[in-house]
């Protein structure tokens, strides 16, 4: 039904000049990503042929629904590397996590538990789609204190921000990054984000990209994806973007 999107009608969706993804659901049987592990390898093997050569995988770390701990994520992460390994697939896999500023993640910072970050300091963090978290800016700060850099994972899709762009522009200015989801250009979270990706793209605010893939669903979309590919040339080529770096 979907042949449309096959990827032998897509042979043009290349996405080398980013090298790296850091954003992807991919340690299986531990959130909303990949349930097993022949789905991992199965999406970890459609990535590389889209061209990327380094993954950093960021399971959920949300209290309510997956209490994930570094405890948990670390032996699958070397089980589906050794898996990766005796399938010859040619991708370098790396683990971090994508936090939701929480409770239990307050609790954690004030306990001085161990964050699983990327590229020495970097933290991924993610808010509610529905509410402007309390105290955002006080948690940011308080990774920062730590000599951690707060990573926002996809802003365009907090719609609330929408009537209040002045919040993004306050968080640049604390010095957090941002991160683009792929998919966000393409409309598949509606029409909101597309538009608050092209504001957010107009601003120079991205420093990453990212394809948040749970699964192969949304595989068939990110090969669906020519049509946005010179957006994602023209900010690699602006200096922004530091995937390649990762
Ligand atoms: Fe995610």
């Amino acid at each position: 039904m979907l042949s449309f999107l096959h990827k032998k009608d897509n042979p043009s969706v290349d996405f080398s000049d980013l090298k790296a993804d850091m954003h992807s659901h991919l340690i299986p049987g531990v959130d909303d990503g990949s349930p097993d592990l022949e789905t991992s390898i199965s999406l970890i093997k459609d990535l590389s042929e889209m061209g990327y050569k380094k993954l950093i995988t960021t399971p959920h770390i949300m209290w309510d629904m997956y209490k994930n701990t570094p405890e948990i994520i670390r032996p699958r992460h070397e089980m589906l590397q050794n898996a990766l390994r005796s399938n010859g697939i040619p991708v370098e896999l790396e683990v971090a996590a994508e936090y939701l500023i929480d409770d239990h993640f307050e609790k954690s910072l004030e306990s001085d538990d161990e964050l699983l970050c990327f590229n020495g300091n970097l933290i991924l963090v993610e808010f509610s789609f529905v509410q402007e978290p309390v105290e955002l800016k006080s948690v940011l700060f308080k990774l920062q204190i730590k000599g951690l850099q707060p990573v926002i994972a996809h802003p365009e899709r907090y719609l609330y921000f929408g009537a209040n762009k002045q919040w993004y522009s306050e968080i640049k200015a604390l010095g957090c990054l941002f991160q683009l989801n792929i998919l966000s250009l393409s409309g598949f979270y509606g029409k909101a984000p597309v538009e608050l990706a092209q504001y957010l793209i107009k601003q120079q605010y991205y420093n990453l990209i990212g394809t948040d893939l749970h699964n192969s669903r949304h595989i068939d979309l990110l090969r669906a994806s020519s049509p946005y590919l010179p957006v994602i040339k023209k900010l690699i080529h602006s200096g922004s973007i530091l995937n390649h770096q990762l």
